[in-house]
């Protein structure tokens, strides 16, 4: 016969001892230990008499071709991955206040015109998701319903086989038949288990809205990430009250896309061309350079700004936000090596404008230009756009994908296009080629 084993379980945080202890030495909860037994289990936890299981080849999965829903809101559908694949558990995360709520709604609304979508809200009352609702003009087929219980939730849904389930949010769901604290994130944890089962046995669709919270990585969705299909975070810009939409990990599509959008007095509004808003904004001024990135299939338009002064103190300040600190102190050092400009003795201040965070080699050139320009304090021509990378010997290298940058910056009307000596052979007008740093200096000097 079997020998019983005893084991004692945190009901916070599932942390297990053989022991029972007071205070869980992983998340701190007093008196949460409960006693478990378990029988006839191996040393590995695995019961001795099982059935075994049915394996098969490749040709004998069938597989069928599902249609993405679509919204129709282009910044949604692209970031999604084009369209939300039916049978996936995706979750929705941000700050609150953020317009989770406001965007799910609108998505919900869109779909619901030709599938049938339930939207659960759990942390909301019906009242105010129709003021809600009003403000953004949706009259549709959606049916609404603030039970926050999961196991009443399950039943509606497995009852009533809708395509896409909208539960706003996670964090508000409580189960009945689990010992684990509600709210805790050994019960948030067995709750999305649930859902991601019952997401891929009915083929159903769900979306979970969850809220970052200061101590997010223990009680926020956080935990949450590796067992859900796809996560998507929506942030703040500083600059024009954007909101950016983001796929930090997504099974169906890639997770270099960015969705941007504003809100208004009627919603999220899609700001489907963000590169003119910075265009608008920039004006030509010394220490100011656009630059391009790709940012998933789309290049985005990029202002850096520098300010170089004259050091007043013995060690030279360095305050650098957006990009990485290092590649601005690489190319003030390069210049420095290359073009006997002395810049060890200036305090360089540099940023991204807009409070934007971007990590790419191809903005290079656009550094070195913004530390000269605002170095000779002369701003570089009007409509131009810097494109290429800088080696540590101060050659200038060609960037991939320029093809797509330069269709971009002739949507945008730009006139001059700073690249590298052997970016593309068909010289136009509009291209100014370096091969080295020095070359740099004419645009500054009369050298
Ligand atoms: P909400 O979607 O409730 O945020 P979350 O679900 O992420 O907590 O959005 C709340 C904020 O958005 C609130 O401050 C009011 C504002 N808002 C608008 O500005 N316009 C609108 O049309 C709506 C519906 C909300
Ligand atoms: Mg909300």
């Amino acid at each position: 016969m079997s020998k019983q084993k005893i084991s004692y379980s945190c009901q916070s945080c599932s942390y297990k001892t053989v022991k029972w202890l007071g205070c869980c030495p992983e998340c701190s909860q007093w008196d949460t230990f409960k006693k478990k037994e378990l029988i006839g289990k191996t040393k590995h936890g695995v019961t001795k008499k099982t059935t075994g299981v049915h394996l098969t080849s490749l040709e004998n999965i069938t597989t069928k071709k599902q249609e993405r829903m679509r919204t129709g809101i282009g910044e949604w559908d692209r970031v999604i991955g084009n369209g939300i694949v039916p049978g996936s558990l995706l979750i929705l995360t941000g700050d609150p206040g953020i317009g989770k709520s406001t965007l799910l709604l609108q998505v919900a609304h869109y779909l619901a015109q030709k599938n049938a979508v339930f939207y659960f809200s759990t942390e909301e009352s019906l009242q105010q998701v129709k003021i809600r609702a009003q403000r953004l003009n949706i009259d549709s087929s959606l049916l609404f319903c603030d039970v926050a219980q999961i196991e009443n939730i399950i039943a509606t849904i497995e009852k009533h086989q809708p395509d896409l389930v909208i539960i706003d949010s996670i964090q508000n769901c409580y189960s009945a038949n689990t010992t684990n604290f509600a709210g805790s994130i050994a019960q948030l944890r067995e709750i999305t288990f649930e859902l991601m089962r019952l997401a891929k046995e009915n083929n159903i669709a769900i979306i979970l809205s969850g809220h970052v919270t200061k101590d997010g990585h223990i009680a926020g969705p956080k935990t949450l990430e590796h067992m859900v299909d796809a996560v998507f975070y929506l942030q703040k810009e500083d600059r024009w009250q954007t909101r950016i939409l983001r796929a930090v990990k997504n099974r169906f599509g890639t997770i270099n896309e960015l969705g941007f959008f504003q809100m208004g007095a009627n919603g999220m509004q899609e700001i489907a061309n963000i590169n003119q808003n910075v265009l608008n904004e920039s004006s030509p001024a010394a220490g100011s350079v656009l630059v391009s990135v790709l940012e998933g299939s789309r290049p985005l338009l990029i202002e850096l700004q520098a300010l170089t002064i004259p050091s007043k103190l013995a060690v030279s300040q360095r305050v650098i936000s957006g990009v990485d600190h290092k590649q601005v102190v690489l190319i003030a050092a390069i210049l420095e090596k290359y073009l006997q400009i002395r810049l060890s003795a200036q305090d360089i201040f540099f940023k991204i404008s807009g409070g934007m965070r971007i990590k790419s080699s191809c903005i290079d050139l656009g550094i070195a230009l913004a530390l000269l320009s605002s170095y000779f304090q002369l701003p570089l021509p009007k409509k131009s756009l810097a494109l290429g990378e800088i080696s540590l010997t101060g050659q200038i290298k060609p960037i991939n994908h320029f093809d797509q940058f330069a269709k971009e910056a002739k949507k945008f009307g730009f006139e001059r296009l700073f690249v590298a000596k052997n970016q593309t052979p068909n010289q136009t007008k509009q291209l100014m080629s370096f091969a080295t740093v020095y070359e740099l200096l004419k645009l500054f000097t009369n050298e």
